[in-house]
């Protein structure tokens, strides 16, 4: 009787073990980055072979639209679509033998911001099944933050920084020099097609406050980006109300002493100069931003103590341009087709002199001959010198590019990654670029107004020259400018490589 019972149980504990399916998934979430590939582990053990098996990888509610079905052999078109061509039979690991192994493991390639969450594995066999659950966790680290700044009342800046390319939602925080928390203005976040999240934030900062303001952009995971800017590069204040007027005033008249006898003393020394870094700012559709006492204005003549003497590299310019003799205005020849639809990010010509370290300053003037302010144009750094890549996706900082880039009604961008558009309340008729390689940022200003308009932080490596493309068809062509000794307008005629109908 007793050996019956034993028999019996035996049996049953053979026929379990020859039919039952016990799916094996790693306990933790996996996580994966937006674009790349990731494996979602999973295995039966014990080992046995599974190309016999029915497998079946969906999301929840979406058992009948799988994103992976195999069935008879092989793997069915049986899917949803968000999957086609992106998903597959896995290997949990390199030594793994796959099916034949019991590796039911899924592959998914190009991640999304969609692919956030659980994903489930139903396993069937003749007479036996098991399933699992599995959570994907997905990030995306955003573009390099883009810093800009309007003026508010009394001595106080409203400084903006912007980013894009999350996922999920980055936390934002703004610090001073000595990483002390500043008083967070608003976060608005916006959520694009891709799912992916958009982040501007702002805040208030008075110079007194801090030198260095940091906008710090984070995942949960630690990883993040950093935008700096240091205030008393992109203003001075003015304050010329209440007890500070009779104060600055004094200031002023100093100032314009000193300013006269260093003016005689120059005067003196080089009768021939022309110096337009002694322009005066000018107001023009900058009204707006003077509100109450506050004058936005930068200290240009501090920027143009690192002015450096920019000429055009013909051999790296595109065909499709003309350069003048003395190297120094650009065009596109009046010929010139563009091959694709868009900006002609083709046409590119690299600055001659080459930087690794240090401050360099340069001005391109973009209404030249009083046409109007140019509309399309391209102005920044490059890597290399090698600006042969047309292919807008490859003009990114990792790819060794950091402009500006002004794309007519478009408005203007820049080429972090993704990019970041912003909309300047007039056209610059006059650019300031200044390259802090020590730094690493790279900001760009409104000469003619005497406004920092954005910068962009960054890593550099290597050698940097600068990078111009005068966009098509435009009135005006691009010149850079001569900070320190201003040559009379050339009106040289534009030799090219071109041969102009
Ligand atoms: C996945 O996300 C959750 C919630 O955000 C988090 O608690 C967990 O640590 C993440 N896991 C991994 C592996 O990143
Ligand atoms: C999947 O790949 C096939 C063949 O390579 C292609 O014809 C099809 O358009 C692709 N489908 C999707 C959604 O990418
Ligand atoms: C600061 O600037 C942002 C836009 O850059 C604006 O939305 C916000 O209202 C401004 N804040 C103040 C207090 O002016
Ligand atoms: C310039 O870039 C192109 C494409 O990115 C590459 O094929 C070429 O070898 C590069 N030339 C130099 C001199 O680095
Ligand atoms: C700048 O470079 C050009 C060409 O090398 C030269 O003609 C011009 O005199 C230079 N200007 C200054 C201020 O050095
Ligand atoms: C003009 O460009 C062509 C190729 O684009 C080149 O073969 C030719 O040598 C160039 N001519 C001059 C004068 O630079």
């Amino acid at each position: 009787m007793i050996s019956v019972i034993i028999v019996g149980f035996l049996l049953i504990l053979l026929i379990e073990a020859s039919v039952s399916l016990v799916v094996v998934v790693p306990e933790d979430e996996i996580a994966g980055q937006v674009g790349s590939t990731v494996t979602l582990p999973c295995w039966i053990a014990p080992p046995q072979n599974a190309e016999g098996l029915e497998i079946r990888w969906y999301r929840p509610e979406h058992f009948n639209t799988p994103v992976l079905f195999y069935r008879d052999g092989k793997i069915q078109d049986i899917q949803e679509e968000h999957y086609r061509n992106r998903s597959s039979l896995g290997l949990r690991s390199a030594q793994s033998g796959g099916l034949k192994d019991g590796d039911v493991s899924l592959r998914l390639d190009k991640l999304t911001a969609q692919d956030e969450g659980v994903f489930h594995l139903y396993l069937k066999g003749d007479s036996t099944f098991d399933g699992q659950v599995m959570t994907l966790n997905i990030t995306a680290l955003g573009s390099i933050p883009v810093l800009s700044q309007r003026a508010v009342s009394g001595d106080k800046v409203n400084m903006s920084c912007r980013s894009s390319g999350w996922f999920p939602e980055p936390n934002v925080r703004w610090m001073s020099d000595d990483r002390r928390l500043l008083s967070p203005g608003q976060v608005s976040v916006s959520r694009a097609a891709d799912g992916m999240f958009s982040v501007q934030s702002w805040t208030i900062v008075s110079p007194s406050d801090t030198q260095l303001i940091s906008c710090l952009l984070a995942l949960n995971t630690g990883q993040h980006r950093e935008g700096r800017i240091d205030i008393t590069d992109i203003i001075s204040l003015e304050v010329t109300s209440g007890p500070w007027k009779a104060l600055f005033i004094i200031f002023l008249i100093c100032a314009l002493l000193g300013l006269a006898a260093f003016i005689v003393y120059k005067y003196r020394e080089k009768l021939t100069v022309k110096k337009p870094s002694e322009q005066p700012c000018e107001d023009g559709a900058m009204g707006n931003m003077r509100e109450e006492n506050v004058v936005l204005n930068i200290n240009m003549e501090e920027l143009r103590k690192d002015a450096v003497n920019i000429t055009l590299d013909r051999e790296t310019a595109h065909p499709g341009l003309m350069i003048n003799k003395d190297l120094k205005i650009v065009r596109d020849a009046s010929g010139y087709v563009q091959k694709n639809e868009g900006f002609p990010y083709e046409l590119c010509v690299c600055g001659a002199q080459k930087f690794s370290s240090g401050r360099h300053y340069w001005e391109v003037d973009l209404a030249q001959n009083n046409f109007p302010p140019k509309d399309y144009w391209l102005i920044g750094v490059q890597k290399d010198g090698n600006c042969s890549s047309t292919d807008k996706s490859r003009l990114t900082p990792s790819d060794g590019f950091w402009f500006l880039c002004s794309d007519g009604a478009n408005g203007f961008h820049t080429n972090t990654d993704p990019q970041i558009t912003l909309s300047l309340s007039s056209r610059p008729e006059r650019l300031g670029v200044l390259l802090d390689y020590d730094n690493a940022r790279l900001s760009f200003y409104n000469a003619k107004h005497c406004q920092h308009l954005l910068t962009i932080n960054t890593k550099f490596s290597g050698v940097l020259v600068p990078l111009f493309n005068p966009g098509v068809g435009d009135k005006s062509s691009l010149k850079i400018l001569d900070v320190s000794v201003e040559s009379p307008d050339s009106s040289q005629p534009l030799l090219g490589n071109y041969s102009e109908a």
